[in-house]
């Protein structure tokens, strides 16, 4: 009943999943997220990944909709995540003859999950499997996202199937395939998925990508999101730009505020900013919208000011938490500043400015920390940031 043909011999066999509130239990998922398994069938027929453990019984049935009595003679694990791989022991108990098909760093991760040891065929990097009219060939893309991701190329009708690779969240509502749905909700979802679960691997997303020139890709089958056809080149050309740090002209203005003074400070560079003639500004309130969508932005913009109140003579717990985040990800390429405020001993601009120091960015002016409530001396600090952020942003 829900199953799609792609192509010729090629399904779509995922599930959706509407239910859970957080992906890894930390990035929420307000419009779902799937989980996207395919099945290849030549005359030995093969499936591309699982899904989630608790999807296993619907997934069972999709896959039997499609190959009826007849046995599945292998599954591919290109990424051992349990997002993907939790079905495997569901799989095998169905189809106790299949051979699994992984990398040599796939085989420890499959029995130290599952238990599995035994109906293993290890590939290496250019090894191909002929299913008998088709014929398909594995790429090893280490570390996009795990050590043992791998993707999977059919050759016949070149089709790449790319692991967490050009992945979005968003569950599919309906469509399965770009072209037949309106694509416009799940860009957005893409800039989150890229930014709060692949960006740390920016430099294996490129080295992947690169893998690929000149090779014919007529539909793009990630683990999550739609499969692309007719968006192919936009949304390669996105993931490039993103494991580059390249940005748009833009400034996020991330801060915390316990009772609106330090907030004050914020909303003055921003109405700075846009004076100065910068159109794309986001400001965010850490205390209220959820990290996600602060990196989601971060990763699109080329300008980032963060500021936030001393509390207990250090860091503003949800500006720690965002500094952390941007560090864990090796943010670089970005125009950055900060400002602090603090009642008897401000110490936050000065901290910030210290954490943004390690990592690669160019802070475009010095840190500065109102006390108590903004004054003239913090207006004219507002304006002087925003003035030399937006002349870098906008490349004056
Ligand atoms: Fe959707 Fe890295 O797994």
């Amino acid at each position: 009943m829900n199953i799609h043909e792609i192509c010729n011999g090629i399904y779509y066999v995922g599930v959706n999943d509407r239910t859970t509130h957080r992906f890894e239990g930390l990035w929420p998922l307000p419009q779902g997220v799937s989980y996207n398994s395919y099945i290849v069938k030549g005359e030995r027929v093969a499936l591309i990944d699982t899904v989630h453990i608790a999807q296993s019984a619907k997934f069972l049935a999709r896959i039997e909709e499609i190959v009826g009595d007849r046995p599945i003679d292998y599954l591919v694990i290109n990424h051992m995540e349990p997002d993907h791989s939790g079905s495997i022991q569901a799989i095998k108990a169905k189809y106790p003859q299949l051979k699994i098909v992984g990398n040599s760093k796939t085989v420890a991760m499959i029995n130290n999950y599952y238990g599995i040891s035994d109906g293993i065929e290890v590939v290496a990097d250019g090894d191909v499997i002929d299913l008998g009219g088709r014929s398909l060939k594995f790429v090893l893309t280490p570390m996009v996202h795990w050590p043992e991701t791998m993707m999977t190329y059919e050759e016949q009708e070149g089709v790449l199937f790319s692991g967490d690779a050009f992945g979005c969240f968003g569950a599919l509502n309906g469509g399965v395939i770009d072209s037949q749905m309106d694509t416009a909700e799940y860009f957005p979802e893409m800039y989150r998925y890229y930014s709060n679960i692949v960006a740390k691997y920016g430099t294996f997303v490129e080295k992947a990508i690169a893998r690929f020139d000149g090779v014919k890709i007529n539909y793009v089958c990630s683990t999550h999101g739609p499969v692309w056809h007719d968006e192919i080149g936009r949304v390669v050309d996105l993931y490039s730009l993103l494991a580059r740090f390249e940005a748009e002209p833009g400034v996020v203005v991330a801060y915390a505020s316990m009772y609106g003074n330090t907030e004050e400070l914020a909303e003055t560079i921003a109405a700075e900013l846009s004076r100065n003639g910068v159109r794309n500004i986001r400001v965010h309130n850490l205390s209220k919208t959820h990290l996600s969508f602060v990196l989601a932005d971060i990763m699109r913009y080329n300008g980032l000011i963060v500021g936030g109140p001393t509390y207990n003579n250090s860091l503003f717990p949800e500006v720690e938490r965002l500094l952390s985040a941007l560090k864990g990800r090796d943010l670089k390429n970005r125009y950055v500043g900060c400002f602090g405020s603090g009642t008897w001993a401000p110490v936050s601009g000065k901290n910030i400015k210290a954490c943004l120091d390690c990592m690669k960015v160019e802070q475009v002016a010095e840190p500065f920390d109102m006390k108590c409530s903004i004054a003239a001396g913090d207006i004219e600090n507002c304006r002087t940031l925003a003035a030399t952020m937006a002349s870098k942003v906008m490349n004056l």
